[in-house]
């Protein structure tokens, strides 16, 4: 309807002409939704582009619901039928792209102060309401997830992904004020950081003629990096090189896990935070995990406050379908006010394990895992425990057995435990991992041996234990689980636009 070509005004904004009607006339610059909600009715031309939520009404006016993703609410558009060709009124339905232009003016309904009363409409593209799959009802999230492509679409989730853009934003911002570098490990690795054997290989082999040494072992020799690789499970090893040099520093980026773990809180492709810092202590590395957790949760209830307001709504509402004794015992803005508010509880794993032993759920053997005592590891249902029920605030918990964590991990002086931490969130259990490193190169080497990993493969991680070696420790922030916190959604496949998972990779 309006083609365009675009030219530079000499007030420096863009604006087009109109050649079909061949009159020149200035078509007004495009301006964003956000922007438009938030200034006053100024009766002036203005021009909108978004996809249609709803449209009702007919004669003498109809309404259209506009968002172009730039915030949650949508600007209603008042339209004339007699304006407005009727090929065009037929082709304005659910998720169809339009563009507008027309006045912006203070609205008569409830809800918006301003609207659009347009003048002209041009269908960008149409969305056949019999094919469209998003029509404006409520829709499961397993349906939502099988159309990853388009759920963004939806309030919830274009509402949850601006947060995520915030949390990111957030941060890097954290961390820039304090002086750490954004680092950016490799991606393809040769190492196992965590040593849990869950990786993915990364070959260029043909896996149809994979080559064979006359061992009738394959023969990484001859794969492209030779020798055998991986997709990284953290960039740890390689940000504590980094550490050593830069003194602080922090990577955020894809990790990947090849666990088998079909569960709302476990990704086979997650996003990681992951802190390094030289000269600080375990007892450092919490302080700053606090400080950075209360921090991305304060900018969030300060930034993202209409798309937060909309998500307690939601998770409002889903709480309530549940029986009551699974309800949460605060709404979502409660709960991330309450973490700003309280400071978060240290507790060693000798004493948690205490509570846990003497814990109702333990003794009357409603955990799937009963605790029988000191060494075993902590399962989602004892984290939660700790945190939602005994504590009923953040967990800090340390000085883990050195049998269940990573090799990595400095040696406490009573020979069974490490100078470990993870920090334990309601609703969510583990979201933070760390620890203080092992800086000494006998008490490493040693380690490694006992849980057979091989020096020679970590020969540049051990360099830094011979030159120059100092106390450090880091930790690492699984982004999605903080997602999910931050946003009240239930499950992490929810939080990452197109999640991997366990026989899923579609998108
Ligand atoms: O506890 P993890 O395995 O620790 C590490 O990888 C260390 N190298 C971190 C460090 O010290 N630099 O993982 C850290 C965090 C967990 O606390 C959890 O929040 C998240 O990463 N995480 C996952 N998130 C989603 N899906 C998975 N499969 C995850 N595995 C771990
Ligand atoms: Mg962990």
């Amino acid at each position: 309807m309006f083609d365009k070509k675009p030219i530079l005004s000499n007030f420096g904004e863009l604006i087009s002409m109109n050649y079909k009607r061949n009159n020149f006339m200035t078509v007004p610059a495009r301006v964003k939704i956000k922007k438009l909600l938030a200034s006053e009715a100024t009766e002036q031309q203005t021009n909108v582009k978004g996809w249609v939520r709803t449209k009702r009404g007919g004669k003498p006016v109809f309404f259209i619901a506009l968002n172009d993703g730039s915030t949650i609410n949508n600007i209603q558009i008042v339209a004339d039928p007699e304006l407005i060709s009727e090929n065009t009124i037929k082709d304005i339905t659910t998720g169809a792209a339009i563009s507008v232009i027309g006045k912006v003016v203070a609205s008569q309904g409830a809800g918006q102060s301003v609207e659009i009363v347009a003048e002209q409409i041009e269908i960008l593209g149409k969305a056949d309401p019999e094919k469209y799959p998003l029509q404006p009802k409520k829709h499961s999230m397993e349906f939502m997830r099988e159309k990853a492509h388009l759920r963004m679409r939806s309030s919830t989730f274009s509402a949850v992904f601006r947060i995520r853009h915030s949390l990111a934003f957030a941060i890097h911002q954290f961390f820039h004020e304090k002086g750490f570098y954004n680092l950016h490990t490799p991606i393809i690795t040769a190492n196992d950081a965590e040593g849990a054997g869950e990786t993915f290989h990364v070959t260029n082999f043909d896996l149809d003629k994979i080559p064979m040494t006359d061992e009738g072992k394959v023969d990484y020799k001859q794969d492209f990096f030779g020798k055998e690789t991986n997709l990284t499970v953290s960039g740890q090893l390689e940000g504590e090189l980094s550490a050593m040099a830069l003194g602080e520093i922090y990577t955020f980026g894809p990790t990947f896990r090849a666990e088998n773990s079909n569960t709302t809180r476990h990704l086979a492709e997650f996003w990681m935070v992951e802190p390094e810092m030289a000269f600080y202590d375990l007892n450092d590395n919490m302080n700053l995990a606090e400080e950075m957790l209360k921090y991305v949760v304060k900018y969030a209830l300060e930034n993202c406050k209409e798309d937060l307001d909309f998500l307690a709504k939601r998770a409002d509402d889903e709480d309530k379908q549940k029986p009551q004794n699974e309800r949460q015992e605060l709404g979502l803005l409660e709960r991330l006010q309450f973490i700003l508010e309280n400071d978060f509880e240290k507790v060693s794993y000798t004493d948690a394990i205490e509570i846990l032993r003497n814990s109702k759920p333990n003794k009357k053997k409603k955990f799937n895992y009963i605790i029988e005592g000191w060494g075993a590891d902590l399962q989602s249902e004892h984290e939660r425990f700790l945190v939602e029920k005994h504590f009923k605030k953040p967990v800090i918990l340390f000085d883990y057995p050195k049998d269940i964590k990573a090799f990595y991990m400095r040696q406490n002086d009573d020979d069974k435990t490490v100078g470990a931490m993870d920090i334990l969130f309601p609703g969510i259990g583990e979201i933070v991992g760390g620890s203080q490193r092992e800086e000494r190169l006998d008490k490493l080497t040693q380690r490694m041996k006992e849980m057979d990993i091989p020096e020679d493969e970590l020969w540049w991680y051990l360099d830094t234990r011979k030159f120059g070696t100092a106390p450090h420790s880091g930790f690492g922030l699984g982004f999605e689980r903080l997602m999910l916190f931050v946003t009240g959604m239930g499950n992490i496949r929810d939080v990452i636009p197109f999640p991997r998972t366990p026989d899923n990779a579609e998108f």
